[in-house]
């Protein structure tokens, strides 16, 4: 899907954007490249701020997109999960926050869910997939870093994730651009469902 990007900027944090614009929020454990990809998503180095240390997003990151031709869209960077060093407390706040975020969101179209290709989903992973299935919004599941695997393992990879969790997800990688037209596809066909 050929996509043109007219402008792409941070519009605030949780609960206080503006009203109005279809939502498409990435979810997923620390590090596994959430940040990375909505730069890659809008072909901007630096819009999102990533990094190698995990727990580098802590809030829900509103980014606007204005697309061409196309109405205008938030992209949501959610803070990671699973991150071992940060305080267990932090975990009851992540819940909360995630929970608030996710529950009863009418312009929330489409939940990301990213799994690093090499990692087996998790409790984390189940809960936002059972949190999901409570609303009106859509899960997508995203492998992630495809680039670390040889291709030949990529499809095992894949149908066991597919396995684990009854989707089938979509395989990407920030690093080489994969997936990005697929991703986008999603996202355009959920602006109006
Ligand atoms: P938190 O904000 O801590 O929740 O992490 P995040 O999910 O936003 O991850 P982020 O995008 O900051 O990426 C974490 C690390 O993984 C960085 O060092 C990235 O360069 C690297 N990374 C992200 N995507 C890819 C990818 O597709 N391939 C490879 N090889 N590395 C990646
Ligand atoms: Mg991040």
């Amino acid at each position: 899907m050929n996509v043109k990007i007219r402008d792409a900027s941070f519009d605030g944090v949780f609960p206080y954007h503006k009203a109005g614009l279809s939502q498409f929020a990435f979810a997923g454990r620390s590090n596994v490249g959430k940040s990375s990809l909505i730069n890659r998503l809008v072909n901007r180095k630096s819009l999102v701020r990533t990094s190698k240390v995990p727990g580098k997003t802590r809030a829900v990151n509103f980014f606007r997109v204005d697309l061409v031709d196309l109405p205008s869209i938030y992209l949501v960077d959610m803070p990671g999960y699973g991150y071992s060093k940060v305080p267990k407390s932090m975990s009851y706040e992540w819940i909360d926050l995630i929970t608030k975020y996710l529950s009863g969101n009418q312009e929330l179209k489409l939940v990301l869910l990213l799994v690093d290709i090499r990692r087996d989903l998790e409790s984390e992973e189940h809960m936002i997939i059972d949190l999901m299935g409570k609303t009106s919004s859509k899960v997508l599941m995203v492998a992630t870093k495809t680039d670390k695997l040889p291709y030949s393992q990529r499809l095992k990879r894949i149908s066991e994730l597919s396995g684990q969790s009854g989707f089938s997800p979509v395989i990407t990688s920030s690093h080489t651009g994969d997936g990005m037209g697929e991703l986008w596809t999603h996202i355009l066909e959920s602006i109006h469902g």
